[in-house]
């Protein structure tokens, strides 16, 4: 959203990030832990201050765990996350831990039930300010929420009404309203418009815009439609079976598409110049369960670059195509 990152500064690094879940058999003495869901398997990237950092891919492959890592709804397997260079799992203080909590906010794919649906929306909007600014008296407290409402495009009289009052696109605001009441600096955006009509959604898109402008925002912004993507993000991060398989700035891995993973998945954009119409690929079969992750490279399976051997053997390393620029793949396309 922000033309190019000219701050180059990291805020924050996942390093060969896992989330395993594991899966348990019933016996008759008890339950054991048969196999492993791999959500998440080897995440390495880092986000610049500033950014928006697009985050593609099918269902299931991993985005919104990723996204729960990182606020901290979920613990990793492995791997580490760096905020400003700390261990977000080794804070020495709660402050620095109380500092990271309001930092980094997330804003949930589904408006209609990341709200409770008992709360009025001033209790909703306002309840981080009550958390990390405890002693900020209730006037005061409720002059902000009203503030926050104002910035979002609803109204003060929005305030005193339960979610269910309102529209789809009017509870993503909320939504969003709640995730900047504490004024962070990371939000990690899981799909916030894909529950949305099309016109509403860039109604939303551009609302996070001039907030990223207003707040000066970093983003990190989950989406499986690529075109949401394009249009949204500085740099663009490609997901496959749980981990990073391209990503480059926005107009490189558009541009200069290099995993055969991506070139499948820009096959499928709808073009509006039918001349320009690019050959579609179409991937066989479902992705494959997370559970049993394909030998070598993981998409060798559904890749039509696969030549049977190395593909099926080795598992690629990330190799820089073009200055920063990276794909994971023994062939890639660039
Ligand atoms: N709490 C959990 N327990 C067990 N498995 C889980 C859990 N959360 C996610 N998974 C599994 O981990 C994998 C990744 O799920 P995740 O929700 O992160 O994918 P996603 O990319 O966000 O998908 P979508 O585009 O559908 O939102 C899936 O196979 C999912 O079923
Ligand atoms: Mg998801």
């Amino acid at each position: 959203m922000a033309s190019e990152s000219k701050q180059r500064e990291f805020l924050l690094e996942m390093l060969d990030l896992r989330k395993w879940f594991p899966v348990k058999e019933q016996g008759f003495i008890g339950s054991k832990q048969v196999a492993n869901i791999k959500a998440v398997d080897g995440v390495n990237l880092a986000v610049y201050k500033g950014e928006t950092l697009g985050l593609v891919g099918e269902s299931g492959c991993g985005k919104t765990t990723t996204g729960k890592v990182i606020v901290k709804l979920e613990v990793p397997t492995t791997g580490q996350i760096l905020y400003k260079g700390q261990d977000i799992y080794a804070f020495h203080t709660k402050e620095d831990e109380m500092h990271f909590k309001r930092n980094v906010q997330m804003i949930f794919q589904d408006p209609y039930s990341s709200l409770n649906p008992r709360m009025l929306i001033m209790d909703i909007v306002g309840e981080g300010l009550q958390i990390h600014e405890s002693k900020m008296p209730k006037s005061q407290r409720e002059e902000f929420v009203y503030e926050l409402l104002d910035k979002v495009g609803l109204e003060d009289y929005h305030a005193l009404r339960y979610p269910h009052e309102f529209s789809g696109g009017q509870r993503q605001r909320i939504g969003i309203a709640r995730a900047l009441s504490v004024n962070p600096e990371l939000v990690v955006a899981d799909e916030p418009v894909s529950a949305l009509d099309v016109s509403v959604q860039a109604q939303i898109l551009n609302l996070m815009q001039d907030l990223q402008k207003d707040f000066s925002l970093t983003y990190i912004f989950v989406a499986h439609d690529l075109s949401v993507i394009k249009h949204v993000s500085d740099r663009v991060a490609v997901m496959y079976l749980g981990t990073i398989v391209e990503y480059g700035h926005n107009r490189q891995v558009f541009t200069n598409t290099s995993h055969p993973y991506t070139v499948s998945l820009m096959s499928a954009i709808p073009r509006p110049d039918p001349r320009r119409k690019m050959k579609r690929i179409v991937l066989p079969g479902e992705p494959p369960s997370p559970i049993n992750i394909p030998s070598g490279c993981r998409f060798h399976p559904r890749c039509y670059k696969s030549d049977g051997k190395k593909c099926v053997k080795e598992d690629p390393p990330m190799i820089e195509i073009e200055p920063e620029h990276f794909v994971k793949c023994h062939y890639p396309e660039v």
